[in-house]
């Protein structure tokens, strides 16, 4: 009986942790890109930089980032937010050691990263290159 009901409860608990966080990811992803397109007047080919490695490399491409790292919570009030990133690492990663890798790099990130003055939407750049430097094994943005 006991055993049963530890059994159900790990079924679930699995199903759970494996199964909508991650599309919900992806989906907010996607949500947040439309948004962040019509909002900044990006072309679809340059809101292809999101699930990218590239560095952007213009204001266009800065700052349609910038709104996309916004609109998932890593950038709050023009800062980069550790907590913000921490969320998101939860609703994205289910295994430990993912886990360990992703919020080592939020927290490196959270240390690095400053806006630049004179450089529009810096932090869309900040983010993307600190993520690239520190965070190969780390994919935040799930394309399939
Ligand atoms: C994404 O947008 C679709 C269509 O507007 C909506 O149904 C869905 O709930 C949104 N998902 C999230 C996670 O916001």
């Amino acid at each position: 009986m006991h055993a049963a009901i530890v059994l159900i409860g790990s079924a679930l608990l699995v199903a759970y942790v494996s199964g909508a966080p991650s599309a919900n990811v992806k989906e907010i992803v996607q949500n947040v890109s439309k948004k962040c397109a019509a909002e900044t007047k990006a072309s679809p080919d340059q809101a292809k930089i999101v699930l990218s490695k590239n560095i952007p490399k213009d204001d266009a491409e800065r700052c349609f980032l910038q709104c996309v790292y916004t609109g998932v919570g890593v950038i709050k009030d023009g800062k980069f937010s550790e907590e913000g990133g921490k969320k998101l690492v939860a609703l994205r990663f289910h295994d430990a050691k993912e886990k360990e890798l992703a919020n080592k790099l939020i927290a490196t990130c959270a240390k690095e990263i400053k806006a630049k003055d004179g450089e529009k939407c810096s932090l869309g750049r900040a983010v993307r290159e600190c993520f690239v430097n520190h965070g190969k094994q780390v994919n935040f943005f799930p394309s399939a």
